[in-house]
């Protein structure tokens, strides 16, 4: 039997990079796809390419948009089972120079969309169900230049775990994924504002103890886990996919 065999899946973000990857995964894992994504063409393409997946364009910024997405997934597939909150933003904001404006920018997709996902889904999880939520090695530890996105990702791992104690008595689980670099189109600029530094790309490749960087797929092999009934008895708990990274310096 499939491992996400009739379930019903919403994914965020999934018109490119890790959210695509996923909707392909789960898929071939027997999932029903609510794909949505801010671009429009894009997850609209990949839902045409796999089987029972509807698109529904949405910003995880906007509540209003949350609530048709999900009453439209309700009317084709009669409810969700797994949310994977995967939609997600980076920018390059260092502490003295990152507007109120950018910051804001980046709390409202990462960290309020993430906010607004668990919320609208969790409330008609009416069967139990699995929430992942995309923080990042940044939701674990500080990285120089990044403020506002590590301060979205460690509010997404600390939101995690009271969705977590909330919903609990509801069979629904909540857990955090931290990817080390994914090999994205997120990845490919650094951050979405900052041009390609080769030298600084390849000094940082040596110090991943695995020595590369992720796979979308190999993000998606984590979340299907965590989507599926064989991560029953976790929630509320971190799961790191870094290439070792977080276990601490090699020298
Ligand atoms: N790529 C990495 O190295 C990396 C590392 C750690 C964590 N992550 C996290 O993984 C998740 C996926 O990242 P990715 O690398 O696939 O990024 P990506 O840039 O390749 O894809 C992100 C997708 O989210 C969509 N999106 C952006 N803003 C949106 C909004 N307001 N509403 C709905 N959709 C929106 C984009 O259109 C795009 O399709 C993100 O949460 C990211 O922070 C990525």
């Amino acid at each position: 039997m499939k491992k996400l065999h009739n379930k019903v899946a919403l994914i965020t973000g999934a018109g490119a990079g890790v959210g695509a990857a996923t909707a392909r995964y789960f898929s071939e894992q027997g999932a029903k796809l609510i794909l949505t994504d801010i671009n429009a063409e894009a997850v609209e393409a990949v839902a045409a390419s796999l089987p029972d997946a509807i698109a529904a364009p949405l910003d995880v910024a906007d509540e209003n948009a949350w609530q048709s997405a999900v009453d439209r997934g309700l009317s084709e597939f009669g409810g969700i089972d797994i949310l994977v909150n995967n939609a997600g933003i980076d920018l390059t904001t260092p502490l003295l120079e990152t507007s109120a404006e950018t910051f804001n920018l980046l709390t409202r997709v990462n960290q309020l969309g993430c906010f607004l996902g668990m919320k609208t889904v969790g409330a008609v999880m009416n069967k139990g169900g699995s929430i992942i939520n995309l923080s990042s090695l940044a939701g674990l530890q500080g990285i120089a230049g990044r403020v506002a996105y590590v301060a979205s990702k460690f509010a997404v791992r600390g939101m995690t775990k009271v969705a977590a104690l909330e919903l609990a008595d509801r069979g629904i689980r909540v857990n955090s994924v931290h990817p080390g670099p994914v090999n994205t189109a997120m990845l490919a600029t650094g951050a979405a504002d900052a041009p390609i530094d080769e030298a600084a790309a390849a000094a940082a490749l040596d110090k991943i103890p695995l020595k590369r960087v992720a796979e979308p797929e190999e993000i998606a092999a984590l979340l299907s886990f965590l989507a599926s009934d064989d991560s029953a008895y976790s929630t509320g708990s971190e799961f790191v996919v870094d290439g070792g990274i977080a276990a601490g310096p090699s020298f």
